[in-house]
């Protein structure tokens, strides 16, 4: 068979590279274009952007990497022992798991190669992985590029988006092999709560599967609601990789430090192949990411902020008239079904040229979210701010609902 283009078909489903048309937030240019014209980008999922939230600790630490350490040299790998010791203290803290640090803790140059890495070794080419729909983009895309087979399993918005293992069980063929969840679950901010992990997780027990659980947002947890660690559930520790950042929770997007944590099996693949896939992390990053995990006072003074900002966006746009708000459990991320007033695509069009806001058009999340859109509430520094910004989005999604008949 000849080859009509050097690209392997894994990437067909790319898009919004160089070359495509297609304008997405997240790939190409597009977000970048916006920020140079003055436009407000709502549409990363990066607390406070675009202001300056460095915290003092973090900053220290990169500064002595610089001033005292060996900032030009490569860490190992797999990581800094010290950063993956830090990891696994934080782990012990938060759920009770005793992971070794030289056994089951890799440090990844963000949540998103981390993901990659994570289900690179577990996928043979025609493969399925069962994915929630809606959720992160990158976890159909991921499987494609990786030639397996993404198959999406509903979550039904008017059940509160609960997993529902009838629905996976349906999903299921002989090529399932892994279950794919972001947990807490972007675009949706779902909590997913005990009782349907355990559910879930003793089927996947029962079907020989693995989980691979991102928990890239599991730092802010609202309304008292529990955050379950998957690999705590009988069977689990075993067959779950977790994924995680601090990107979200800490608000370091830029530093590009996320870690993996997993049984010995999977990580011994992950450790040979760590030079391949990750090369190395920032030296300096992982300075900055030791003292931000050993900072106590960072998650409590974002969240404190992050809960402004989400009773803002809440009071803002829940009762537009032709949108319906899912409630944010967790993070920074509102979800906004608006099929009254068009596609997502559309309605996010009207934004960008009304409002001089970029917002997700859902669609992206899976076919559940065509008539979404997603922003980022955890945008700014300061809740005014955010405040001034929604305000023109309310304002520009009310001249839609007029349109369509919908405000008096
Ligand atoms: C669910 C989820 N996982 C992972 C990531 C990747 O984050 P990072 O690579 O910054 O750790 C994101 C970023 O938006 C995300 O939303």
């Amino acid at each position: 068979m000849t080859r009509t283009s050097p690209i392997a078909t894994r990437f067909r489903h790319v898009t919004g590279g160089l070359l495509s048309p297609v304008s997405k937030a997240d790939v190409g240019e597009t977000a970048g274009r916006l920020l140079e014209q003055g436009y407000d980008v709502l549409a990363w999922a990066d607390p406070f952007f675009p202001d300056r939230s460095l915290p003092a600790s973090v900053r220290a630490a990169m500064l002595a990497e610089i001033e005292a350490g060996l900032p030009e040299h490569y860490t190992m790998p797999i990581g800094d022992l010290g950063l993956r010791r830090t990891i696994a203290a934080r782990i012990a803290a938060t759920t009770g798991l005793q992971v070794d640090p030289q056994r089951h803790v890799i440090v990844t140059p963000g949540s998103d190669s981390g993901l990659l890495l994570a289900l690179m070794p577990l996928l043979e080419p025609g493969d399925e992985v069962l994915v929630p729909d809606p959720s992160y983009p990158s976890n159909v895309r991921d499987v494609e590029i990786l030639g397996a087979v993404p198959v999406t399993v509903p979550l039904d918005a008017a059940d509160g988006y609960r997993l529902d293992v009838a629905a996976f069980e349906r999903a299921r063929t002989e090529r399932t092999r892994v279950v794919l969840l972001s947990h807490p679950n972007n675009p949706t901010g779902t909590v997913f709560r005990r009782e349907w992990l355990e559910e879930l997780a003793a089927w996947i027990v029962a079907n020989d599967l693995v989980l691979v659980s991102d928990q890239a947002f599991e730092d802010h947890v609202y309304d008292d609601l529990e955050m379950v660690t998957p690999a705590t559930l009988p069977g689990m520790w075993e067959r779950t990789i977790s994924v995680y950042s601090i990107s979200k929770g800490l608000g370091l997007s830029g530093l590009r430090v996320g870690y993996v944590v997993a049984d010995t099996p999977f990580m011994d693949v992950y450790y040979g192949a760590a030079v391949n896939v990750v090369g190395a992390t920032s030296t300096v990053s992982q300075a900055g990411a030791v003292a931000a995990l050993q900072d106590p006072t960072i998650l409590p003074a974002n969240r404190a902020e992050l809960l402004e900002h989400r009773e803002v966006a809440w009071r803002l746009l829940h009762d537009v008239p032709g949108v319906r708000a899912t409630w944010p459990e967790s993070g920074i991320l509102l979800w906004l079904d608006v099929s009254a007033l068009g596609s997502g695509a559309e309605v996010a069009d009207h934004l960008v040229r009304n409002a001089r806001v970029l917002v997700n058009d859902g669609a992206a999340y899976g076919p559940s979210g065509a008539d979404h859109v997603r922003l980022v509430f955890g945008c700014y520094r300061s809740a005014a701010q955010l405040e001034t910004v929604l305000t023109r989005v309310r304002a520009a999604l009310l001249e839609l609902a007029a349109e369509r008949g919908l405000v008096e």
